[in-house]
């Protein structure tokens, strides 16, 4: 496979998320954020880390670009973190947030690296949560929008690409349900936290308020912005493939009704019914992590659903990728061996391809999670993800894995960048 397969200025880049990649979570005047919080008590993250150095590229960040550039990447994703534009969610933007962000977006430009910019990536500045309840409250509506007012009028000069929001449904489910992830509400691990017992409806306030404060971003950059930037505005929304078990009416019906549930719940909010599953089943080998099962042909039906279901819109794949385990007697070279990673991106762009070429998919672009190894939500560091292996004990050195050389040769050519 090769980027000549691909459309002419079809993108590739690799992507990550402010709280996963930056570390320095004291510095630059950040305000604190409701994963510092989640992540201080005890029992939430695997192997009890948090991500207060995570791969320190707030200060590396120089360095990560030319490694994007080495490889032959357009654009990268990455998020931008409320708090260090607004230290308490709201008020005078804070001078030494902006900056970072420019002098990131500069290095980017300076290579031809196109950015592509996640409003929210799931680390809500702490004072919100503390003030108002956070995402369950509609106030939080406008104060998103004033951000991201903020974020469009200081990088939409440079800035073409802006996600709202990092997959909601994720965000909503595993931070008002399971209670896993920030805020750690309705937690099955621990039910103190839980007001309404199972049946909460807070995941369902938390997708709204998501969905009205997205719609608010979405116009205010129509409104104010558009014309004179020229950007693109979307969202990132995850979803599973399901597939019928048989070709029984109720196996297709209960399939659409998941799918439904995951992706429409987002999409067309009317969706939003509980999904009734007969002989739930996972499909695929998994990846380190046991959530992540590898099937590539998943990307075809998920794209042509994607397509049938709702008029072909743009899309982007803005992350794919799969993880090893992080063992602490694992050999270096074995570690940097990464084949089945190289199999796993190959098995999953041909399908891309595929969909592009004898569907007619309209999809613009393939994003990589991740470039560098770096700090996994409640796994901590115990899963690398990264193109790159991070040397967490010699001063977080970048080593390329065999995926480097992969990319580097798949995306040989530059395409000029639209
Ligand atoms: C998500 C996030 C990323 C993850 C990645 C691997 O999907 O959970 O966007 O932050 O780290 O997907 O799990």
């Amino acid at each position: 496979i090769s980027r000549a397969d691909f459309p002419p200025g079809f993108i590739f880049g690799t992507a990550s998320s402010a709280y996963q990649y930056e570390g320095a979570v004291n510095e630059g005047q950040r305000g604190p954020t409701i994963w510092d919080t989640l992540t201080k008590r005890p029992g939430r993250v695997i192997d009890f880390s948090n991500a207060d150095v995570a791969v320190d590229h707030y200060h590396r960040y120089k360095e990560d670009v030319e490694l994007m550039n080495d490889i032959g990447m357009d654009a990268y994703r990455f998020s931008i973190s409320w708090s260090r534009i607004f230290p308490n969610g709201t008020g005078e933007p804070n001078e030494e947030g902006l900056s970072y962000y420019n002098s990131l977006i500069d290095a980017l430009l300076d290579k031809g690296i196109e950015p592509y910019v996640t409003l929210f990536h799931w680390d809500l500045p702490q004072a919100l949560e503390d003030r108002y309840g956070g995402w369950l409250n509609s106030e939080i509506i406008e104060d998103f929008v004033q951000y991201a007012f903020t974020c469009f009028k200081e990088f939409g000069d440079r800035v073409k690409h802006w996600i709202t929001f990092n997959e909601p449904y994720n965000f909503a489910i595993d931070g008002y349900d399971l209670g896993i992830q920030a805020p750690g509400r309705c937690s099955i691990l621990s039910h103190v936290f839980c007001r309404e017992g199972k049946s909460s409806t807070e995941p369902y306030i938390v997708a709204h308020n998501i969905l009205l404060a997205h719609a608010g971003a979405f116009r205010a950059y129509e409104q104010h912005f558009k014309h004179e930037q020229g950007g693109l505005i979307g969202i990132a929304l995850n979803s599973r493939w399901y597939e019928p078990f048989s070709n029984a009416d109720e196996d297709t019906e209960a399939a659409a009704r998941a799918m439904d549930f995951e992706l429409g719940c987002i999409t067309d909010f009317s969706a939003c019914t509980m999904a009734a599953y007969r002989h739930g089943k996972k499909i695929g080998e998994t990846a380190a992590s046991s959530w992540l099962h590898i099937v590539p042909w998943g990307m075809f039906k998920l794209m042509k659903h994607v397509k049938e279901k709702y008029g072909n819109p743009p899309v982007v794949i803005t992350e794919n990728g799969m993880d090893d385990a992080n063992h602490p007697f694992s050999r270096l070279e074995d570690v940097l061996q990464d084949d089945k990673r190289i199999q796993y991106h190959n098995d999953y762009m041909s399908n891309l391809l595929d969909a592009i070429r004898k569907e007619g998919c309209n999809v613009h672009g393939y994003f990589v999670w991740s470039l560098l190894d770096n700090w996994e939500w409640n796994s901590g560091y115990t899963v690398r993800f990264g193109l790159y292996y991070i040397d967490y004990k010699n001063n977080l050195t970048r080593i390329p894995k065999a995926s480097v050389q992969w990319f580097s040769q798949v995306l040989a050519q530059k395409t000029a960048i639209i």
